[in-house]
């Protein structure tokens, strides 16, 4: 079988990972996280592909082609657009892909502003607070489903 493709879509500001807030977001950086990511995917047999914008419109278009460009699966997190852009939650309900919502930190212990997430509504699930991990474990979620999903055809 030829491996599963998955989009992992990182926000505004993810880019200065490593160096930003890192009590809040750890040390790691982005190239770290995105590497962590496609080693874990090859053991899982899952082709990851990692993208960052700081655009909102970037983001849209890289959903809106995920399709077409034969991911089965997206993993994104919307960092700031997540509380505020409708853009965002209207574009992950009108493609036919389904995504999962990571964060880093945990947005229900901190600010009353981080609180509402206007993305999570419209995606499979969510996934925050385990730093890095958050992602790995969107990962293997997407593991299962897929294998789920090939079982039952
Ligand atoms: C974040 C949480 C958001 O509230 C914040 O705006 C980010 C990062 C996280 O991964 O913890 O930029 O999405």
């Amino acid at each position: 079988m030829a491996p599963r493709r998955i989009l992992v879509l990182h926000g505004p500001n993810l880019n200065l990972l490593g160096t930003r807030e890192p009590e809040v977001y750890g040390r790691l950086t982005l190239n770290e996280i995105d590497s962590r990511l496609k080693h874990r995917g090859q053991e899982l047999g899952l082709d990851v592909v990692c993208r960052q914008s700081n655009t909102e419109g970037q983001l849209l278009d890289w959903l809106h082609e995920a399709t077409t460009e034969g991911f089965a699966g997206i993993i994104i997190n919307p960092a700031a657009f997540t509380h505020y852009s409708i853009a965002l939650r209207d574009a992950l309900a009108a493609i036919p892909l389904a995504a999962i919502e990571v964060h880093l930190s945990n947005p229900a212990a901190r600010e009353e502003f981080r609180r509402q997430s206007v993305t999570a509504p419209v995606c499979l699930g969510s996934i925050s607070g385990l730093g890095p991990d958050s992602y790995l474990v969107a990962l293997e979620a997407w593991r299962l489903r897929l294998d789920q999903a090939a079982d039952s055809n």
